[in-house]
């Protein structure tokens, strides 16, 4: 009895002593005071709110960001995606974020061009021919020199993602320039893009993302353009019977932060946002070109929804024909080198 006793003693101060090891409560040291612990009771948020659906170059953009914030700062920054104008629409994003409401948003650059009417250089039709032409010129000195054109507005500029290039859906087809004469076409808040339309006796009707489908179907609008990735995530093969393959113009974000906010954050922590910001950048571009040519595909599937691809003669004409837009932007801008500057760049 007695020996049964002490082996039970001995196992439980066994078993205690091994317990106690696992749970650190033995021989555990103290870790180095490191002050970086110290963030991780100030978790930082950061609410990201934009227009475009989740599976979309913008919304796949966003939720790819986050991942890599929360990453590279071991979780001390969050990023909240509010995506669909579930939070702000177009309206009313930009006042949110320079009123602190927001911490981040990702406009097209096209809306942006009211505050920074130069930015319009992007909406110039034709100018870009290619996915990687423009990339080198947003993720260059120019999209640097764009950016900081932000300054005034309490808005620091991360800098720009890529959605693809637009193309054309109405009721009827669009083969030739002629056929645009008379509607009423949905664009973006941008002088440029009205006048592309206007130039050809059609009437540019600048009209909130979130409220396009409603006045394609209700026929309030007859047409819009966009980036086949939009026409199919928003469902405007669903009320358009026709799509005109045109390339005529891009369409990509600037993504954009309070600056109180970013100028609140440490050093090391803008740091690890621009690697994410980096990261991300580099990643949406070549996902956005797959996103779209998949989008596309889907779109030549559905019934009802006729795709025309214009030939490179159509397309030739469309450019002489849009060529006064050029002339337009030049008299409306501050530095219209910038036009210089880009096809400097794209078509040495
Ligand atoms: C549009 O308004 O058509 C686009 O800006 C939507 C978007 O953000 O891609």
């Amino acid at each position: 009895m007695k020996k049964f006793m002490i082996g039970t003693a001995a196992t439980v101060l066994i078993l205690t002593i091994v317990f106690s090891i696992q749970q650190g409560l033995l021989f555990s040291t103290t870790l180095p005071y490191d002050d970086e612990q110290t963030g991780l009771d100030t978790q930082i948020t950061i609410h990201l709110s934009h227009v475009v659906a989740e599976n979309t170059p913008k919304g796949q953009a966003a939720t790819k960001f986050a991942e890599l914030v929360e990453q590279k700062t071991n979780g001390q920054v969050k990023v909240h995606v509010y995506p669909n104008a579930s939070l702000y629409n177009d309206e009313n994003e930009f006042k949110a974020l320079q009123d602190g409401k927001v911490e981040m948003i990702i406009p097209t650059y096209s809306k942006m061009t009211s505050y920074v009417p130069d930015w319009q250089v992007l909406d110039l039709p034709y100018l870009f021919h290619t996915d990687d032409e423009v990339h080198e010129v947003l993720t260059g000195p120019i999209g640097e020199q764009l950016l900081d054109e932000l300054q005034p507005f309490n808005v620091k500029g991360l800098g720009f993602w890529h959605n693809g290039f637009k193309q054309l859906t109405a009721e009827q087809p669009i083969h030739t320039f002629e056929d645009l004469q008379g509607l009423r076409i949905r664009t973006m808040p941008s002088k440029t893009l009205e006048k592309q339309f206007s130039l050809a006796g059609a009437t540019p009707v600048p009209i909130s993302f979130s409220e396009v489908f409603t006045d394609l179907e209700t026929h309030a609008i007859d047409a819009q353009e966009n980036t086949a990735s939009n026409i199919y995530s928003k469902g405007f093969y669903k009320v358009q019977k026709n799509m005109t393959v045109t390339n005529h113009g891009i369409l990509g974000y600037s993504v954009l932060m309070n600056e109180k906010f970013w100028e609140q954050l440490s050093p090391k922590i803008q740091k690890q946002l621009m690697e994410a910001m980096k990261e991300t950048t580099e990643w949406q571009f070549k996902q956005a070109v797959l996103l779209n040519a998949d989008d596309l595909r889907k779109l030549q599937q559905e019934d009802d929804f006729v795709i025309y691809t214009m030939t490179d003669k159509e397309r030739q004409r469309w450019q002489e024909q849009l060529a006064p837009v050029y002339d337009f932007y030049r008299a409306n801008v501050k530095q219209p080198h910038l036009l210089a500057d880009i096809q400097q760049i794209i078509a040495p």
